[in-house]
């Protein structure tokens, strides 16, 4: 049974998981009306992994007898300047998405709550794994540049990195 301050925090989690799928399919629009179908592509399946993310909790939640509530959803940004900037704001919420996976973790662990701690476990690593992989994406867009058929290149570059996903 989980204690009530553990039940809202998972139930701020699921909300943001909701969030952060809504603002990776929008970007994913951005990069699709700007002929970026690489990006495009990997940001439709970040949120497709966003959602996953999301029902995980859920089930988590309701697992327990609590009552999972998905809550209020803001709207994601809809304009961006550049490839860059769009990952960047993906680095940047991944940061703090991890931020408060820690956050729930403490809060576990504090009150002795093994099975919550072991279930967000999964979330540790897959935070770890995303991270990097942000920075990958980040590194390689440096390094090609936005100028000229830059861009183009990257567009290419994170389609692979979608198509290993
Ligand atoms: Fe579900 Fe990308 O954090």
């Amino acid at each position: 049974m989980l204690s009530k301050a553990m039940i809202d925090s998972l139930n701020d989690q699921i909300q943001l998981e909701s969030y952060s799928s809504n603002l990776y399919l929008q970007m994913s629009a951005w990069a699709e009306i700007k002929g970026l179908e690489g990006c495009a592509a990997f940001l439709r399946a970040q949120a497709q992994d966003e959602l996953a993310h999301m029902h995980r909790l859920f089930k988590y939640v309701y697992e327990t007898g609590a009552l999972p509530v998905i809550g209020t959803i803001k709207a994601p940004p809809t304009k961006y300047k550049s490839v860059s900037e769009v990952f960047q704001q993906v680095h940047e919420h991944e940061r703090f998405i991890t931020g408060k996976i820690n956050d729930l973790m403490s809060l576990a662990l504090g009150e002795q709550d093994h099975s919550t701690a072991n279930f967000l476990q999964w979330y540790v690593a897959e935070q770890h794994e995303e991270e990097h992989t942000m920075q990958k994406i980040l590194d390689k867009i440096k390094n090609i540049g936005e100028t000229g058929s830059g861009v183009y290149f990257i567009d290419r570059a994170i389609g692979m990195i979608a198509g290993e996903k």
